[in-house]
């Protein structure tokens, strides 16, 4: 009698235990993406976060569908939006950085912009880039 009292106790706690732990791994998880201390400035945020897809000097994979952030026509205020909340069309294939702290969307839109500002500013690029969007 006593022991089948005891096994559907069992039967309430374990999963109660299992979820708690699930839900403490995925705190982790979270922490995990965004523990990165030792990265302050605009550009070692950018590299981390950014540069796997958009390149480190910003001019995206063409062939990957992935758009050059040096020409983009964003300003500031729309990078951090689509950083946070991700692009308007459903389809995007750019994950949305929901937890990343205003201060560092904030840095990474700034150095995008300095990257896109120094790119415009060499005339040989400028030129090629104006010949790519007139084609
Ligand atoms: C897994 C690859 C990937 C990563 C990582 C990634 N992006 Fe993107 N990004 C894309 C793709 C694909 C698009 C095109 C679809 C869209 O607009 O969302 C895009 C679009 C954009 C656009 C809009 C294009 C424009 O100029 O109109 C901006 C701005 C942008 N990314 C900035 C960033 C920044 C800043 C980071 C880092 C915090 C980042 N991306 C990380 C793949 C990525």
């Amino acid at each position: 009698m006593q022991s089948g009292k005891l096994k559907q106790k069992w039967s309430l706690v374990v999963p109660g235990i299992m979820m708690l732990m699930s839900a403490f791994l995925l705190e982790a998880c979270n922490k995990e993406q965004h523990k990165h201390p030792e990265l302050r400035a605009g550009k070692a945020l950018y590299n981390y976060h950014c540069a796997a897809c958009h390149k480190e000097n910003g001019t995206g994979m063409f062939l990957k569908g992935i758009p050059a952030n040096i020409a983009t026509d964003k300003n500031q205020t729309e990078i951090i939006l689509h950083i946070k909340k991700g692009s308007q069309s459903s389809k995007s294939q750019m994950p949305v950085f929901s937890d990343m702290p205003d201060g560092e969307a904030y840095k990474i839109a700034n150095y995008l912009l300095q990257l896109k500002r120094d790119y415009m500013n060499n005339p040989e690029n400028r030129d090629k880039y104006l010949l790519e969007r007139k084609q």
